[in-house]
């Protein structure tokens, strides 16, 4: 009698918190199937090399899926630190695995990144730049990377992040040394390179009207009415749960037209955890707000998502408090967000 007793207080104990959190529904098809069938050149993600992503066999057996993601981005493999470690001397073994791999299964590439502030090897940060002699280390950069990939890249972020937020140019080594030139030697550099390739300029905090984006609009007619060329622009989309900006659309139709394609190039919104029900469908709201401006505009080509599953999320590392900002959470469990990116392809409404 006792057992069957405790047998019932058990079943009738509340599932854990995370249990009980609402998981994608309403689709099958694959986010990837959906963006297509829309008109958009992909969906895909960011991946990461750098870390164990590629020896978990879940990870990599979700990630090969045409149908869910048809593009790839190296989220850390291409960029200075590990693909010119010493002057002149490139080495493309991590480069080349996403490379391949985007290859074996017919997935757009694009490139990440040319020059940015960030994740430079010692010999660029510890060097006393003068302009000549940086000028020269960006413009055998960028020709590197970008001649090592011509014929396999769509489209490279060829500059990264290049701007404050109050819209002033960021003062690293490269504009310290080059003023804003670093950005037309690198453009210049790629077309060299790649005569096909897609040449953007990625940033972050510009997806909505404001100050950061008047300034990146005003960069981009500088270069236009210089020759420079420029292809498009990354929208890196790092939201917050409840907070996506309202003026998505409008500030992506300044963009398009100064005749220039964009992208949703490193999308996620993460909450102050822990997550809950009202948060997840939040966030499936907000999602669907995001790709559903992409859809608005013609010149937005694809969506990437800064890697798509929570279990190897940069936000956590990064905001501490924050997480559960992917469209499949950390058990590879699709969650509402994945509804809400299907939805906005399949140009239906969301019921807010
Ligand atoms: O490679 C080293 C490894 O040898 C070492 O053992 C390990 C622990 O210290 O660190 C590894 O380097 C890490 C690297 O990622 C590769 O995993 C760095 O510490 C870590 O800071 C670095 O973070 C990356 C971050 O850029 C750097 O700012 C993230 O993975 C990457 O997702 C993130 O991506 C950026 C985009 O490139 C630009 N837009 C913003 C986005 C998020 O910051």
């Amino acid at each position: 009698m006792q057992s069957a007793l405790v047998l019932l207080a058990l079943l009738l104990l509340p599932l854990s918190a995370s249990s009980a959190l609402p998981t994608a529904t309403s689709v099958v098809a694959g986010l990837n199937e959906l963006a297509r069938a829309a008109g958009k050149l992909y969906f895909g993600t960011a991946t990461d090399n750098t870390t164990p992503e590629f020896t978990d066999p879940t990870y990599m057996g979700i990630l090969e899926n045409y149908n869910q993601f048809g593009q790839l981005t190296p989220a850390n493999a291409m960029k200075w630190m590990y693909i010119e470690p010493e002057p002149g001397v490139f080495n493309f073994t991590l480069g080349n695995q996403i490379a391949d791999l985007a290859e074996e299964y017919g997935m757009v590439l694009r490139g990440h990144n040319g020059v940015w502030y960030e994740e430079l090897p010692s010999w660029v940060t510890s060097t006393d730049w003068n302009a000549t002699g940086l000028a020269y280390a960006v413009q055998r950069h960028v020709s590197g990377i970008v001649g090592q990939y011509a014929g396999r890249v769509y489209a490279w972020d060829v500059v990264n992040e290049p701007l404050n937020d109050n819209g002033t140019y960021r003062e690293d080594l490269f504009y310290n040394a080059l003023n804003t030139t670093y950005i037309n030697i690198a453009l210049e550099a790629a077309r060299a390179a790649d005569p096909n390739v897609k040449l953007y300029i990625n940033e972050y905090n510009i997806e909505y009207v404001g100050t950061k984006s008047t300034a990146m609009q005003n960069l981009i007619k500088q270069l236009q009415s210089e020759g420079v060329p420029l292809s498009g622009v990354g929208m890196e989309s790092h939201f917050i749960v409840g907070e996506v900006p309202t003026t998505l659309v409008e500030n992506f139709e300044a963009y398009a037209a100064l005749g220039l394609e964009f992208a949703i190039t490193e999308l996620d919104i993460r909450m102050e955890l822990p997550a809950t029900e009202e948060l997840y469908e939040q966030q499936k709201q907000d999602y669907y707000t995001v790709v559903n401006a992409c859809m608005q505009v013609s010149a937005c080509v694809g969506v990437t998502v800064w890697d798509w599953t929570d279990k190897y999320s940069w936000v956590p590392g990064t905001f501490p408090g924050y997480g559960d900002a992917c469209p499949w959470d950390a058990n590879y469990t699709r969650t509402p967000a994945y509804d809400g990116i299907a939805i906005a392809f399949e140009g239906q409404s969301i019921s807010a």
